[in-house]
């Protein structure tokens, strides 16, 4: 997730792909960058590592006239391949500086693209998968490559994207092409804005609506050419397509939020991207792989004892996880908050594997845990969202959640990509140590594969929820009961309405409801219940059947989550909303959304700033 821009017009590129670049910051900081086409075959690029301040202030250093010209690009990036450095930071330009790209995405076949120009000898000066397609467009425009489409820089774009796998939005620009910029588009967003004597590509349409209001959506596999009179967009075989304009009546502030009025909310909709984006890649040759290993697969193999440590909402995904980690490996799983973790005296050797869940990759008490495990000689693996962050650098292996950046500071889309990530980490373990067979880990990966959809189709209950939730807004409390991997999912529902609409609001195991809460009920107090499909663990749904019975009749409304077509339900719930049937291990990954949404909807109806609750900071870096 990164943001990019280009643009073709009468004005100075540099000032209008800057102004763009600000605007899409929200979608990466790590480093940033811009190449500007002086008109007259030169191409001038600079870029730095850290937030765009930084490389506007290397602009300075080197004079802003020196990149002059009224075409350009640029990129504010959020680092997956390669750690964000100045090096590794967009634009990538090829060997003779000629050509020059931006991205966003993850080229996934991206080594043997790198093997096979290292063979044809050229020298890479980056990590990233995106200096590979500067290579490989200059040489498909010089004719080194034979695609047949030698001076024609539109036609090498589009024979180079056929060759890459994954996802990609790529801007490019070559000197030997002045007043035109290429951009093409596979998963990754890409809007065209379409003004008076000037045309733009960008991410969304926050980087250009200050110039015109004017765009085109363009769609999947699809290139578009634009100069200052216009465009014309084809697909990746160079045939024409017809178009889809629109009209943005956003103003700027909800532009930055895709129309939304606060970045969680645009988050929550980020989730089946988040999901297939932490996927993607990471089955190959019949195994589930890491981001980075730096350990021996017989380490893995001679693990005899998992600890997940973590903080917030991260321990939830980690709690999840537990339930998939002991089912598919058969290794013990301890789940515990990072600040517990390291105070007491835990039981770790080299056979343990401590996995540190963290979004940030900072927060203090996660890399105090995993420094205090790797003391006493445990292995590390981290679950994070933040490339070259703290707690991957100190760790003996990484799995990377590719949610992009979160700016709400309640967890929801880093939340997902965790619960799918620690999956992840779970079928990686049974991979290596064989307590499944290929063909069981490639079932399991495929209906991982699937949630994205699932995830897509919850979402569609967003409507009834937000009506939900102005009723529930004037609430003293809440509870939230579940069952096995339900259970998490109600914690996780408690401490998003805990944080968000500040409300007293409690997650149980319904089990424990007679041992003590079920005290906590009663006349109209709101009750969230997340059932357990009715085909998989029967005897859970059942009990938990059994336990709205029981809260109802003690005058609790009941709100339950369950299944579609789940109609045994129905006589006991006030309200219902339908979760489309999953596998039972993977339901949180659909029965959290309609809780993030609550929390969200019910802070909104009483007022209170969505991304930025009270007391709160993003990263915890602090004990
Ligand atoms: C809750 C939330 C927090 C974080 C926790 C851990 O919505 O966002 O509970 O989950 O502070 O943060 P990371 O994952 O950055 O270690």
């Amino acid at each position: 997730v990164c943001g990019i821009v280009g643009y073709v017009g009468n004005k100075q590129a540099l000032d209008v792909v800057l102004d763009g670049l600000r605007r899409l910051e929200y979608r990466g900081y790590d480093s940033s960058g811009v190449a500007v086409l002086d008109g007259a075959g030169g191409l001038a690029v600079e870029r730095r590592a850290g937030q765009l301040g930084n490389l506007e202030a290397r602009l300075d250093e080197v004079g802003r006239d020196s990149l002059r010209g009224t075409a350009g690009m640029g990129h504010t990036r959020w680092a997956t391949h390669g750690a964000p450095t100045d090096r590794n930071a967009h634009p990538h330009v090829d060997t003779t500086g000629r050509v020059a790209v931006v991205h966003n995405g993850i080229i996934e076949n991206f080594g043997v693209l790198r093997a096979e120009l290292e063979r044809s000898g050229v020298e890479l000066a980056s990590d990233t998968d995106t200096e590979t397609t500067a290579h490989l467009i200059a040489r498909a425009y010089d004719g080194v490559d034979d695609h047949g489409t030698a001076g024609d820089l539109a036609a090498s774009v589009r024979a180079v994207c056929r060759r890459l796998e994954g996802a990609f939005t790529l801007v490019v620009t070559h000197a030997d092409v002045p007043g035109r910029v290429i951009a093409a588009r596979r998963s990754s967003p890409l809007v065209v804005g379409v003004g008076e004597g000037e045309t733009f590509v960008a991410s969304d349409v926050a980087a250009f609506i200050e110039h015109t209001r004017d765009a085109v959506e363009l769609g999947q596999d699809q290139v578009v050419e634009i100069d200052d009179a216009g465009y014309r967009v084809t697909d990746f075989h160079g045939v024409d397509v017809e178009t889809r304009p629109f009209h943005v009546d956003w103003d700027m502030d909800a532009a930055e939020k895709g129309g939304h009025e606060y970045f969680m909310l645009k988050e929550i909709e980020e989730q089946p991207e988040a999901l297939a984006n932490t996927l993607r890649g990471h089955f190959v040759d019949g195994r589930v792989v890491l981001d980075e290993q730096r350990l021996a697969d017989q380490d893995l193999r001679d693990i005899d004892k998992v600890f997940v440590v973590a903080c917030g909402s991260a321990y939830h995904s980690g709690l999840v996880a537990k339930y998939a980690i002991e089912h598919w490996c058969r290794l013990p799983v301890e789940v515990e908050l990072a600040s517990e973790f390291r105070y007491r005296d835990p039981v770790l050797d080299r056979d343990t594997l401590v996995v540190a869940v963290s979004q940030s990759g900072e927060t203090a008490d996660t890399l105090e845990a995993i420094r205090h495990a790797r003391e006493q000689k445990a292995r590390v693996l981290a679950v994070c969202n933040t490339n070259g962050a703290q707690i991957p650098r100190e760790s003996d292996a990484v799995l990377y959640t590719h949610a992009g950046p979160e700016i709400g500071v309640a967890s929801t889309k880093a939340f997902l990509a965790q619960v799918a990530a620690n999956y992840l980490v779970g079928l990686a373990l049974a991979s290596a140590r064989g307590t499944k067979y290929p063909d069981e880990v490639a079932r399991e990966f495929a209906e991982l594969e699937a949630m994205p959809q699932a995830v897509s189709t919850v979402l569609g209950t967003a409507p009834q929820v937000r009506e939900l939730a102005r009723d529930l807004a004037t609430a003293k409390a809440v509870l939230f009961l579940g069952r096995h991997v339900g259970y998490p999912v109600a914690l996780e529902g408690a401490l998003k309405l805990k944080e968000l609409a500040y409300m007293h609001a409690e997650g149980f195991a319904a089990g424990e409801l007679k041992h003590g809460p079920i005290a906590l009920i009663e006349e109209g107090l709101p009750v969230v219940v997340v059932m357990p499909s009715p085909k998989g663990r029967a005897v859970l749904h059942s009990k938990l059947l059994s336990n709205i019975r029981e809260i109802q009749a003690r005058g609790a409304r009941t709100i339950v989550i369950a299944e579609e077509g789940d109609d045994t339900v129905r006589p006991f719930a006030d309200h219902l909303i339908e979760i489309p049937a999953v596998p039972t291990l993977l339901q949180p990954l659909v029965s959290t959304i309609p809780l993030q949404v609550l929390a969200a909807e019910i802070a909104r109806a009483k007022g209170y700033d969505v991304d930025k609750p009270r007391n709160l900071a993003k990263s915890v870096t602090v004990e």
